[in-house]
């Protein structure tokens, strides 16, 4: 007796394995989130995330241009906002010459073809440490979408190519969506995270921009990551709003997430490989207990075969050096 199909047939050698291979990654896979600072001549390593560092303008202008060398075309902006120019009214969000407005035009300059895109929340800019305005211990939701709606146009007019709200408002896409398209910035485009769960995972990322929630945590608008239906409900009704990408945020732990929503939308789905994700992969590998780079590899063709056609990750030069 002989099986019929031989399934090993196709794994025989590394050339048919490539040749029927499903899913590869390559440069354009890629949003690069960078980190900014003020000051000059500043890089700064992040304590909880090896190998990443927050760049002042001088020399972030140089990193976008060696990302541009390496093919990586798209990078995801947050910035690190000095603690005297937060309050609870995101005034330094929608500052023209705030640090963010000058990355975006550095970034332009540097690098013209270089997509843009920019973190917009208030968390970094809140004196709360909040992503909305706090009145009585409760984030105000509707007053936070109008902040948003200024910050993200403030965005568009410094050169922004797409605007990323990670904020979970209620209505803050078609808030957004109608002040863009109402000051004539119609090809500005939008990115939601329109999946983002309330997790522990983006520990180390407040650190990069102290960030931390001041009271409470974030709960009452980032979702429960007990619940998948609802990740569907936020999603379809952010492309109702206007939304061109939508997003699924951490990755790893939410691979179903994704695959359910790759089910059921026709537009484009990043996935957020978030910097617990990244922190846990450098301290197992430092300590020698895993092979990063084939740990690496197999994390993000898990995110591509779960339906997601972008990944933000803090691994994207890491990729460039492995696979040349
Ligand atoms: C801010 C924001 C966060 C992340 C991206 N945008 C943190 C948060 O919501 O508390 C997390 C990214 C990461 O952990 O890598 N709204």
């Amino acid at each position: 007796m002989h099986p019929l199909r031989r399934n090993r047939r196709l794994r025989t050698t590394e050339t048919i394995r490539a040749i029927v291979r499903e899913h590869i990654i390559t440069p354009n896979d890629f949003l690069v989130p960078l980190f900014v600072v003020e000051g000059e001549n500043s890089k700064e390593e992040i304590a909880s995330m090896p190998g990443y560092y927050r760049y002042s303008l001088d020399l972030l202008k140089k990193e976008v241009k060696e990302l541009w060398a390496m093919e990586l075309k798209a990078v995801l902006l947050f910035v690190k906002v000095p603690e005297t120019l937060k309050d609870n009214k995101g005034t330094e969000a929608i500052n023209p010459d705030g640090l963010m407005q000058r990355a975006i035009k550095i970034i332009k300059e540097a690098v013209p073809e270089m997509l843009i895109m920019t973190d917009v929340a208030l968390d970094p800019y809140s004196s709360y440490g909040h992503d909305g305005i706090v009145e009585e211990g409760h984030i105000i939701n509707d007053l936070t979408c109008e902040i948003l709606a200024q910050m993200s146009l403030s965005h568009a007019q410094a050169g922004a190519d797409f605007v990323a709200p990670s904020d979970m408002m209620d209505g803050r896409i078609l808030a957004i969506r109608e002040t863009l398209e109402r000051e004539n910035y119609k090809n500005t485009g939008i990115m939601s995270y329109s999946a983002k769960y309330a997790s522990a995972f983006y520990g180390p990322f407040r650190d990069a921009l102290d960030s931390a929630p001041g009271f409470g945590d974030k709960k009452t608008y980032q979702m429960d990551y007990a619940n998948r239906d609802e990740a569907i409900k936020e999603t379809l009704m952010d492309i109702d709003e206007g939304a061109d990408i939508v997003m699924v945020k951490p990755g790893l732990a939410y691979l179903d997430i994704l695959r359910a929503i790759r089910d059921v939308v026709d537009v484009p789905i990043a996935v957020y490989q978030v910097s617990g994700e990244y922190a846990m992969l450098k301290a197992a590998a430092a300590k020698g207990w895993l092979d990063h780079d084939a740990i690496m590899m197999e994390q993000l063709i898990a995110f591509k075969r779960a339906g997601a056609q972008m990944i933000a990750s803090y691994f994207a030069k890491d990729v460039i050096r492995v696979i040349g």
